[in-house]
């Protein structure tokens, strides 16, 4: 019997996918960060030549003030402004108007800037617009490259995770398609040529044939229809576990953190959203195992009470993480 060991090589290949966090590389920033990084710095910011109270995006393309202070910030901490066409665009849809190019700063000397004043997240306080150019302190554009990269990281993480549901149940569902060819080949070989290994005997005597704990119901079901129990609860283990490391893991949570403050509310917001797109994906299995006459009952020639199994602790799982998502949301709003 091949089946436990395609079954460690499913396990494998299920937390290389899942558990990659510890290989993720220390934040990087560049590029498309650098640039919204530095723009994000001025969320707060007013500017005296913008109109009074407009949306950000309104003083983006009407204030000069801001626009040299971005200019300058790109060309301070960015290699290239690599935001220009998308705030160009903006700016059309918005008033019509052009974001000014890189020329906007030219007449502006080393002197110059050095005299500007730099802000950062509380100083110095919002309470007046300012009528002067503005630069984000270096640790200020720091924490914001790092919100976005870890941003980024994180929302990476929610989208592989979510698929890795699904690719779980692909590798189990492969793995008895090929367990059930394998069985058909080996019946069909001669006698003389079988093999019958003594690892094969035990596998076959502890994993494959007894019932989780113990009991005899294996005999209930006879022939291959039903997936044997043991095996079935240790698929069903795996998935638990998966469930949860995916719930725990590929995060980066950090005091400052640009979007929420305290380290409590990115966990809300993140584990929320984790647990919900995780919940969202486990639903189509639900449905599919849930099914009388499905693919994977034709694909793997596991009955229906073997899907059914599964089918019921998918739901469990997928309405416990519907739970911790609608709890989190709600406990970051209150
Ligand atoms: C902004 O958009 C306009 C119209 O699409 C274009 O003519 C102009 O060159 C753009 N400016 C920059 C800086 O890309
Ligand atoms: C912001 O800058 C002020 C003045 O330079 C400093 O006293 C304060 O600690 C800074 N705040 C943060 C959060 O870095």
């Amino acid at each position: 019997m091949r089946s436990w060991r395609l079954s460690s090589t499913a396990y494998c290949l299920a937390v290389l996918f899942c558990n990659n966090s510890a290989l993720a590389a220390a934040p990087v920033v560049g590029g498309t960060v650098c640039g919204k990084a530095c723009r994000q710095t001025f969320r707060t910011l007013r500017f005296s030549d913008a109109p009074d109270w407009v949306f950000f995006a309104v003083q983006e393309c009407t204030s000069r003030l801001y626009q040299q202070s971005v200019h300058l910030c790109w060309e301070i901490y960015c290699s290239e402004d690599v935001w220009i066409l998308e705030i160009n665009q903006t700016c059309q849809e918005i008033d019509g108007s052009q974001f000014p190019t890189h020329d906007i700063i030219a007449g502006l000397t080393d002197e110059d800037v050095v005299q500007i004043a730099r802000f950062n997240a509380t100083s110095p306080d919002r309470v007046h617009p300012f009528a002067q150019l503005m630069l984000p302190s270096r640790a200020f554009y720091d924490l914001w490259g790092r919100t976005l990269d870890a941003h980024g990281y994180i929302w990476d993480k929610h989208y592989y995770y979510g698929w890795a549901m699904g690719i779980f149940w692909a590798v189990v569902v492969a793995v008895g398609v090929l367990n059930r060819a394998l069985i058909q080949w080996e019946a069909c070989r001669p006698r003389a040529f079988r093999t019958q290994q003594r690892t094969d005997v035990w596998f076959k005597r502890n994993i494959l044939a007894p019932a989780t704990f113990g009991r005899r119901c294996v005999q209930d079901f006879g022939g291959w229809g039903t997936l044997p129990p043991r095996v079935r609860t240790l698929t069903l283990t795996l998935f638990v576990l998966i469930n949860i490391v995916c719930a725990v893991y590929g995060y980066r949570f950090f005091e400052g953190y640009g979007y929420y403050p305290t380290i409590g509310m990115q966990i809300l917001r993140y584990v929320s959203d984790r647990t919900g797109i995780i919940s969202f994906a486990n639903f189509p299995l639900i449905w599919l195992f849930g099914m009388r006459n499905n693919v994977v009952i034709w694909l793997t020639g596991w009955d229906f009470k073997t899907y059914n199994n599964f089918h019921r602790w998918v739901g469990r799982l997928a309405a416990l993480q519907a739970i911790i998502h609608s709890v989190g949301y709600t406990a970051l709003i209150l």
